[in-house]
C-alpha cells in the first residue's frame, strides 16, 4: 500500500491521564518510526467506552490524548495523528474479524479477565470482542510494527493470529504484524505496589506519575515510592520497588543499570529517590510547556483531527474494500 514503505500503528486510550507508563512504554517510542516509517498513531476512543466514561471527560481527554502526541515529539506532518471514532471503517472491520476470532481466544486474554473482575457489574460484549477492534485497528494500514508495552503482547498476537487466519482463507489480505516492545520501558509497575504495573486507572494518585503532574507532585510521589528494608541501591530479584526505579531512572537518563548502581555507591535511597523525581521531572518540563501551548487552540487541534481522519480514512478505505471483495459483499 506505501510502495516499500513500512508501517508502524499504535494506540492509547482517552480513558484517563496519562501516566510516564505510557510514555516510556509506548508514546516516547512512536517517534522512533517517523523517519523511516508511514506511521498512524490514533487515540482509540471506541475502545475507552468498554468502560463506562463521562462523556464530558472522554471529550477533554481525546483533545489532551492528541495534544499529548504533539506534546511528546510527534509531528503532525509526518505522522498521521487521528481519534478512531472519525475513521468508521475501524467499526466495520472489527465486525468482520469478530467473525474470525474464536470465543476461545478471547476468553484466555488476560486484560479481559483483569477487567472483568475490576467492572463485575459491566462485563458487556465489547469488553471480550475488543482484541477484534484492537486487530482491525492495525490491519486497516497493513502494519509491519506495533510498538507498544508488554501489556499489550498478548492482544497483538491474536491479532497475528487473525491475520494469518483471515490470509489462509483468502490470501494476500494483510500483513502481519509485530509487537515492538521497548526492552527498557516496557513495564512500568505502581509506586505503591511495585508487583503491579503502573496503570491510569489506579484509584491511588500516590501509586502513578502522570505526565502532566507538576515538579512538586512528581518529587513527592518518587519520595513515597514503596522500597524495602535494605539502604543499598542495587537491581535484584524480590527488590521490585528499587528495580522499577532504576528502570526508570535508567529510561530517563540513557544510563545502563551498572552505572546507576556505581553512580549511588554509598548513598541511600532518600538520594536515589529525590534523584529519580529530578531527572522525570525535568524530562517532562518541556513536553508540559508544550501541551498546554496546544490545548489552548482547541480550533487548531481540531483541524489536526480532520486533516489526520482524513488520511487515515483514504488508507482505511482501501484496506476495508479489499476485504469486503474478498469476502463477497455486492459492491455498488
Ligand atoms: P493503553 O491505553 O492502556 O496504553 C497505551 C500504551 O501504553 C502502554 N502502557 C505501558 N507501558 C509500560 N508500562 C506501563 N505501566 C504501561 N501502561 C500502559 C501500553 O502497553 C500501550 O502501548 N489496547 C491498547 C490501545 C490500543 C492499541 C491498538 C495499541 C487500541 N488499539 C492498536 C496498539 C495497536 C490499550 O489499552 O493501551
Amino acid at each position: 500500500m506505501f510502495q516499500d514503505q513500512k508501517v508502524s500503528f499504535s494506540g492509547v486510550q482517552p480513558s484517563g491521564n496519562l501516566t510516564i507508563g505510557n510514555y516510556l512504554g509506548a508514546i516516547r517510542n512512536f517517534s522512533k518510526y517517523s523517519e523511516e516509517y508511514k506511521c498512524f498513531y490514533c487515540v482509540v476512543d471506541e475502545h475507552a467506552i468498554t468502560v463506562r466514561q463521562n462523556p464530558a471527560e472522554l471529550r477533554r481527554r481525546t483533545y489532551e490524548t492528541l495534544a499529548l502526541y504533539m506534546a511528546c515529539g510527534l509531528d503532525p506532518d509526518q505522522n498521521t495523528l487521528y481519534v478512531q471514532s472519525h475513521v468508521h471503517e475501524h467499526a466495520e472491520l472489527a465486525w468482520i474479524l469478530n467473525c474470525f476470532t474464536m470465543f476461545g481466544e478471547l476468553s484466555r486474554m488476560t486484560q479481559f479477565k483483569d477487567k472483568s473482575s475490576k467492572h463485575a457489574d459491566n462485563i458487556n460484549a465489547g469488553l471480550f470482542t475488543y482484541p477484534a477492534l484492537m486487530a482491525a485497528d492495525i490491519l486497516l494500514y497493513q502494519t509491519d510494527v506495533v510498538p507498544v508495552g508488554i501489556d499489550q503482547k498478548q492482544h497483538v498476537e491474536l491479532c497475528r493470529d487473525i491475520a494469518e487466519r483471515f490470509n489462509q482463507i483468502y490470501p494476500g489480505t494483510f500483513t502481519v504484524p509485530e509487537p515492538i516492545i521497548s526492552r527498557s520501558g516496557m513495564k512500568i509497575m505502581s509506586l505503591a505496589e511495585p508487583t503491579k504495573k503502573m496503570s491510569k486507572s489506579d484509584e491511588n494518585v500516590n501509586a502513578v506519575v502522570y505526565i502532566l503532574d507538576d515538579r512538586d507532585t512528581i518529587i513527592r510521589k518518587f519520595k513515597r515510592a514503596v522500597t524495602d528494608s535494605e539502604t543499598c541501591v542495587r537491581f535484584a530479584e524480590g527488590k521490585d520497588g528499587i528495580n522499577n526505579l532504576i528502570t526508570i531512572y535508567s529510561c530517563f537518563t540513557g544510563k545502563t543499570f551498572e552505572e546507576i548502581e556505581k553512580e549511588f555507591e554509598g548513598h541511600g535511597y532518600g538520594d536515589f529517590k529525590l534523584a529519580v523525581g529530578e531527572v522525570c521531572a525535568d524530562a517532562l518540563a518541556p513536553v508540559q510547556t508544550r501541551f498546554h501551548e496546544l490545548l489552548s487552540d482547541k480550533a487548531s487541534l481540531e483541524a489536526q483531527m480532520r486533516k489526520g481522519a482524513e488520511e487515515a480514512s483514504y488508507y482505511a478505505r482501501r484496506t476495508l474494500g479489499k476485504v469486503q471483495k474478498k469476502l463477497g459483499f455486492v459492491k455498488l
